[in-house]
């Protein structure tokens, strides 16, 4: 399928009024941003416009009844060529914003208009991912339901869209994260594995408790039982018992990071052995206690890979750091930033140049 994508440039960039060296995270935005609607079971009007709010009724349906779901990708400037700029296994983010739309009952974008829209906003406004240690130009692919009615029922209407922003680290030191055992996120059959806008909102309140108590940091636990570990508020989990790798296993209630299967597949290139299985908070305690569980450390596409100093359990705090010193995610992490920026081969393909 053919999308002829329009094009309405900023009279004038913004670009001047970025210090890349003070860029933060998730405050600045590009130049421009990408749209299509949807009507009449068809995506329509493909634009790109420049950046800036939108005209919304006030029963749009996205705010009442919450059909709206987002991705979250990387772009890197290439240290092969100062012009080329890296996407990160951009399809991987169409897919699973696919995955997400059909849970919802939202319509698919097609991997042919999400690729052509972020491939030509990525043209224009390329001089804005970050050529500074650590900075990426962060992406934000999002759908939401554009009908203005009153009434529960999905939409007829939607809004795809995409902006940029330039971005540094989102953290910056070893993390700690609190074991959560009496909220949970995401239930069995529900939408846990999507990345729908009300997963985030379901955190925020538990999350907020935990920072209260001087946890960066929620990591969530099954619903069930609260035994097992499953990831915290924006990434994945990873355990090292002396030489292996553990992660969950993904599960119904899980997001299947691809910062996480980005690492998985790395380590295993790298000759690491890698279990995907139910890690339980009493087995993490057994194996810190018999100086087993070398590192942890949380993977995803905004946080990277970052340690974690340790974890709280049960009005106790449980550090790690102290056995270990990130061995083997210090490897994986320069394993695959070397791919992203271009300093070595891309084994996997994962990268789109452009
Ligand atoms: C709940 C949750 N888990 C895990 C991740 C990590 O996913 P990814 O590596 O695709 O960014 C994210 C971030 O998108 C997330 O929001």
């Amino acid at each position: 399928m053919k999308f002829a994508i329009t094009t309405e440039k900023v009279k004038e960039s913004r670009i001047s009024q970025l210090d890349p060296n003070n860029i933060g995270f998730g405050k600045v935005f590009t130049d421009h941003m990408f749209l299509a609607d949807y009507e009449n079971g068809e995506w329509i009007n493909p634009r790109i416009v420049p950046y800036g709010p939108m005209s919304l009724s006030p029963a749009t349906s996205a705010i009442h009844y919450g059909q709206a779901i987002f991705e979250g990708m990387k772009v890197f400037a290439s240290s092969k060529n100062d012009h080329d700029i890296v996407m990160f296994r951009p399809t991987d983010n169409a897919k699973r914003l696919n995955k997400s739309a059909a849970r919802l009952a939202m319509p698919e974008v097609p991997e042919d208009l999400f690729m052509a829209g972020l491939t030509q906003l990525l043209e224009l406004d390329r001089q804005w991912v970050p050529r500074v240690e650590g900075g990426a130009l962060y992406v934000r692919p999002y759908m939401f339901a554009t009908d203005d009615f009153i009434g529960v029922k999905p939409s007829e209407r939607y809004c795809f869209a995409i902006f940029c922003c330039p971005v540094g680290p989102y953290y910056n030191k070893a993390l700690r994260v609190k074991v959560e055992e009496e909220y949970s996120r995401a239930a069995p059959g529900g939408v846990g594995f999507t990345k729908c806008a009300g997963n985030y909102a379901a955190a925020m309140y538990p999350t907020a408790l935990a920072q209260k108590e001087g946890f960066d940091q929620v990591l969530w636990t099954d619903p069930i039982e609260h035994k097992f570990v499953e990831e915290t508020g924006t990434t994945n989990f990873f355990a090292v018992l002396n030489d292996k790798i553990v992660t969950p296993s993904l599960t119904h209630t899980m997001l299947a990071g691809i910062t996480r299967d980005s690492v998985v597949q790395s380590l295993r290139h790298l000759g690491h052995e890698v279990e995907e299985r139910p890690l339980s908070v009493n087995e993490l305690k057994e194996h810190l206690s018999a100086g087993n569980l070398k590192e942890l450390f949380i993977t995803g596409t905004a946080a990277t890979l970052i340690n974690l100093d340790g974890f709280g359990h049960d009005g106790q705090y449980y550090e790690v750091q102290k056995n270990g010193d990130n061995t083997i995610s210090t490897e994986v992490k320069k394993f695959l930033d070397d791919i992203k920026l271009q300093h070595s081969d891309d084994v996997f393909s994962w990268n789109v140049v452009i």
